[in-house]
Parts: structure tokens; C-alpha cells; sequence
């Protein structure tokens, strides 16, 4: 740790720079061993976000579609019900950060093997790119992202630790200096790659998914290579999909409101209000524009907005 570049985090004390990209001390180190250790094979699918975009949401969505078969939407046994989605579908760095065999019994790592990571497209194993892997990555827009990444902070800190002034944790956002930042080059290095190989690299941006449900889970099912048959689009399954997977839902659930995190906290810290466009509660107009101009900057030319 002491060679790489280190800066002072938001919930850890400090954030390090490897390769390019701000992590927290754990993460750096789940990130080594999930660079060295693990093997991606074809089949497997990888749900990529930068932290806030929807993670858990994505999670839900991708464990239901491919397990349709073997999970019905509607049965009382569902493992949604009973499972947080980030305990179906879990973070690698984080496993191997905390020495834990990413197929772990609870999870969803059978065949196709579905799991996800925060990390940036250049620290992806070599593995993940070399074999056919796929790759889904969400995104979206940052004052969303920057709002819901506050509030999550404000609720996970201990009560001993001193909360960063809104204004600088904003600043700090800004010059990129939040988990798994800077946010946009994140972004935008997986928009690259969508282009470059559509069959490889989906790109979802959240609220899209939000205005369209249907049209995106039938985007994710294709991509995935399980379309929905005739039969199944007019029998409403994916009304069920999108239903069983839907904020209102997912957050009432007991094992939601009541289960823990990895970390001890409850597992509600995941479920805030699930919305498009609350920053409008939250970011002054200088502050809007300053997201805005930066996104402007990074996105120059690539056909991205967000
Ligand atoms: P808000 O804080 O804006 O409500 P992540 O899973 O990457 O940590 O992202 C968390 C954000 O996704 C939170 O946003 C959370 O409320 C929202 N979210 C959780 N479940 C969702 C769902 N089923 N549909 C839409 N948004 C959801």
C-alpha cells in the first residue's frame, strides 16, 4: 500500500490508487487476489456498476431471468424472498478480500456462474477478457449516484465516526475521489467497450431500465442468450419478472429490512427511495452544473450522455 497514491476516503479513512482508480484499502486488497486467483470460464456472466447505479436491483433482475426455469417467478419458494440479491449474486473482490471461496453454497455460482464487482474494466482479470465471458454494466447519471452514495455513507458510518460536510464529500466526488472513482472514466471505459464488443459488453444506464422495464429485460435476456419465448411474453412473466424485482417489492421484503450486510449493517442500507432525479432535493444549481459540465468533458465525443 505504501507505493500506491492514497487519499483520504469518505466511510475508510483512505482510498488508494491502482490503476488509475480509487479503492478502499479492503477492495485493494480483494482486487489482488481477484486479479491473481480467478479463472472466468465462457458461460460465466459478470454484472458490473459503479457503486449507487442499481447494483442490487441488476443483481435481482439477471438471478431471475436465467434462473426462470429452475426458480418459477411466482413460487412461494423464490429465493429472492428469502435471499439478499447481494448474498444470490456476490461481490468477488469482496469475497476474496475476506479469503472466501467465491462459490459459496448460498450463492448462484452454478452454471451459467453469475457474480459482480465494482472494479474498473482495466482491472478485470485477464481471464474475464480472454475467454467469452460476459459482461453487463450499469450505469447511472451522477448526480443520482452522487446523492445516493451520501445518504448510503451518512447510514453506514459508526457513531464515532464524523460525517464529511456534504459539500466536501461533493468536491471530493468531482476529483473522482470516491470508491471505485473517478466515476466517469469508469463509465466511460465500459461505454467503450459496449461499442467495441457489443456480444461481449452490454450497457444498461439505470433509468432506462426505470421508463422501460420490459424493453431492457427483454435487451438483458437476448444479450444473455435466453430469449423470452413467445409463450412466456404473452403468458406476463416478464411483468412478474419486473414486479418480483421491483423496489416496492425487494424492499418490503423481510429479509431486506431485517438481514445483515457483510459488514454488520442492516441489510436495509441497500433500499433508499429507488427514484430518478431525487439530486433535485438535494445538489444546488452550482452543484448541478458543475456535474454537468464534468460529464460534458469526459463524454466529449463518445456519443455517451447520462
Ligand atoms: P437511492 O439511494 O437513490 O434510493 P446499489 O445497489 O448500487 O448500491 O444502488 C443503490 C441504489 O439503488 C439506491 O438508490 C437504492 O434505493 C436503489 N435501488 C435498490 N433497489 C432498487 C430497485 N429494485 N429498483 C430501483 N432502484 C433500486
Amino acid at each position: 500500500l505504501s507505493s500506491l497514491p492514497k487519499a483520504k476516503g469518505w466511510l475508510s479513512p483512505h482510498l488508494y490508487k491502482y490503476q488509475g482508480f480509487w479503492l478502499t484499502a479492503l477492495h485493494l486488497q480483494g482486487t489482488l487476489s481477484f486479479q491473481h486467483c480467478f479463472q472466468a470460464q465462457d458461460f460465466d456472466i459478470l454484472l458490473i456498476t459503479s457503486p449507487k447505479s442499481g447494483t442490487i436491483w441488476l443483481k435481482a433482475m439477471v438471478f431471475t431471468l436465467i434462473n426462470r426455469m429452475s426458480h418459477p417467478i411466482l413460487s412461494q419458494e423464490h429465493p429472492l424472498l428469502t435471499t439478499n440479491p447481494h448474498d444470490l449474486v456476490p461481490f468477488l473482490e469482496l469475497n476474496y478480500a475476506q479469503e472466501k471461496n467465491p462459490i459459496s453454497p448460498n450463492s448462484s455460482l452454478t452454471s451459467p456462474r453469475l457474480y459482480s464487482t465494482h472494479l474498473p474494466y482495466v482491472s478485470l482479470p485477464e481471464s474475464v477478457k480472454n475467454t467469452k465471458c460476459k459482461i453487463i454494466y450499469m450505469c447511472r447519471n451522477p448526480r443520482d449516484t452522487f446523492v445516493s452514495l451520501w445518504h448510503y455513507i451518512s447510514k453506514l458510518r459508526s457513531q464515532d465516526t464524523k460525517m464529511i460536510p456534504f459539500e466536501e464529500a461533493f468536491d471530493m466526488f468531482c476529483n473522482g475521489l470516491t470508491m471505485a472513482g473517478p466515476f466517469w472514466d469508469h463509465v466511460l471505459n465500459y461505454w467503450e467497450k459496449s461499442l467495441e464488443m457489443p456480444q461481449k459488453v452490454l450497457f444498461l444506464k439505470y433509468e432506462d431500465v426505470k421508463e422501460k422495464p420490459f424493453l431492457h429485460l427483454r435487451r438483458l435476456a437476448e444479450f444473455l442468450e435466453c430469449p423470452f419465448s413467445l409463450e412466456e411474453e404473452e403468458s406476463g412473466l416478464v411483468d412478474e419478472i419486473i414486479k418480483l424485482c421491483s423496489f416496492e417489492n425487494l424492499s418490503n421484503l423481510e429479509v431486506n429490512k431485517s438481514g445483515k450486510t457483510l459488514f454488520g449493517n442492516d441489510n436495509r442500507v441497500f433500499f433508499r427511495k429507488g427514484e430518478v432525479g431525487d439530486w433535485k432535493n438535494h445538489l444546488t444549481t452550482e452543484m448541478v452544473e458543475r456535474l454537468n459540465q464534468i460529464t460534458e468533458d469526459k463524454f466529449n465525443g463518445s456519443g455517451l450522455t447520462l
